[in-house]
């Protein structure tokens, strides 16, 4: 396909605005092909890839053991389901799982993404706490947090404009303050942070009804918003409450697995043990399709009573063995490679940086993130804290820093489902030299962006 294709419509995006490809000149890329953290548009034109597509190119392209990896199971198995059977490339990888997700985190549900990780999460706590006697179907996530697209995902999604045009949603859904210190919602003396984020999800749990609640969504770093990390104590408090209120903890580590902190999980990263973690994208670099949840002994044993109980939820793809196998082929490769290794190098460094372009640039109110996860707040006036208007984003991130970075070669994104920030989530495979030149565009893009909207 070329670029001049997408004019006629035939092919629809997700989430892109029809004025940017139904249009007589469409200013969407259309990708070709991958080199190591590299991409090629239909015109030829390079892009350093600083989004690892979309948080999930971990070890970057062409990478031949994957390759072979795929190619060998499509010709051994290309399919066999898990509904009723099982096969060698999902048995495999739960148990290569088990070894490196933390504590008990020993069982393993394959689906096919993200959203449908998380939804298959919300029904396994509700299934688990039916299966005990207890009426729990309630759940709490945190404000702009992004945990899918489907309808029961769609609920814990904290973003009131992807879900105001689909209301009325599951009820049952309640969202509390996140953790961005940049712009406390719960403290005014913020920071240090004193943990009433964290006590806000008491608050909601004993209005909604302690024993109605299910289970408490939370991302170790959420994305949504630009990177807000948890401050010191925040994640074993809200532990702390799960466990008073016989709550589940789920960490969504969709974006967060599989390396983006260093680690295989954000609870190795940070210390804690959830109950369950979803995740996706990384587990197989984006290879292949796959998602999927990992749960700890006792839920397991819940859902495991008696010779007839089953989790009742279930698709004809989940952990398709194609995508097992890349995902099996993947861990390999991260040891082999020395990925995570790579990460707790360089990430530090990547931050160092990160907070130069602070120092240089008036801008750039906030940096936040760790390993290779990080976002820039962009601000009117840094003195003050003032951000911009929604007219100015608009103008600041479509009307000009989403375009230049393209045309400057560099693919991030630049967000405004909160203040606006420019999102970084490089390959782990990334050098010194790759997040260099990342810096170096943004170097030459922000100081034009604080030129373009003083005009
Ligand atoms: C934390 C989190 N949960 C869930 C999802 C949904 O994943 P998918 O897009 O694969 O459905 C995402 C996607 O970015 C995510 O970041």
């Amino acid at each position: 396909m070329t670029q001049a294709q997408l004019s006629d419509g035939n092919l629809w995006l997700h989430f892109t605005r029809s004025s940017d490809w139904i249009t007589e000149h469409p200013t969407v890329p259309v990708l070709q092909h991958g080199e190591g953290c590299y991409v090629y548009d239909s015109h030829g034109k390079r892009y350093l890839d600083g989004l690892s597509a979309l948080f999930c190119a971990q070890v970057g392209y062409g990478q031949q053991a994957l390759v072979d990896a795929a190619a060998t199971q499509m010709a051994k198995l290309p399919f066999a389901t898990n509904w009723s059977y099982a096969h060698q490339p999902a048995i495999d990888l739960a148990e290569a799982l088990a070894a490196r997700f933390p504590g008990d985190i020993d069982h393993f549900f394959f689906v096919n993404s993200g959203s449908e990780a998380v939804e298959s999460a919300m029904k396994l706590a509700i299934q688990y706490h039916r299966s005990r006697g207890e009426d729990r179907w309630k759940f709490i996530s945190r404000n702009y947090a992004y945990h899918g697209t489907s309808f029961g995902a769609l609920g814990l999604t904290g973003l009131p404009g992807l879900r105001k045009m689909f209301e009325p949603l599951r009820p049952g859904h309640f969202h509390v303050p996140n953790t961005n210190e940049y712009r406390c919602q719960t403290s005014q003396a913020c920071p240090p942070c004193d943990l009433s984020c964290a006590r806000s999800f008491e608050q909601q749990i004993i209005a909604e009804g302690a024993d109605q609640i299910a289970a408490i969504f939370i991302e170790p770093v959420q994305n949504a918003g630009g990177c807000f990390t948890p401050p010191p104590g925040y994640l074993e408090e809200v532990r702390r409450i799960c466990d008073k209120y016989g709550i589940l903890m789920v960490s969504d580590e969709v974006i967060c697995a599989f390396g983006r902190l260093g680690t295989w999980t954000g609870a190795e990263r940070y210390g804690y043990l959830p109950d369950i973690i979803t995740f996706a994208k990384g587990v197989t670099s984006a290879y292949q399709p796959l998602g999927g949840l990992g749960f700890r002994h006792h839920v397991a044993d819940v859902l495991q009573q008696d010779r007839t109980s089953m989790f009742l939820h279930g698709s004809t793809w989940g952990g398709h063995p194609v995508a097992a196998a890349v995902a099996l082929a993947n861990i390999e490769l991260f040891e082999k490679e020395g990925v995570l290794e790579n990460v707790q190098t360089n990430g530090p460094w990547f931050g160092e940086q990160l907070r130069g372009l602070y120092d240089r640039h008036e801008i750039v109110g906030d940096v936040r993130g760790t390993g290779y996860f990080w976002a820039l707040e962009l601000v009117k006036d840094r003195e003050q804290k003032i951000g911009f208007s929604d007219e100015e984003s608009e103008r600041l991130l479509r009307g000009f820093l989403s375009r230049r970075l393209l045309e400057l070669g560099l693919i991030c994104r630049a967000d405004d489902r909160d203040e606006p920030v420019i999102q970084l989530s490089p390959p782990l495979v990334d050098t010194q030299v790759e997040l260099g030149e990342i810096i170096a565009i943004l170097e030459q893009v922000l100081t034009e962006a604080a030129a373009e909207m003083a005009a």
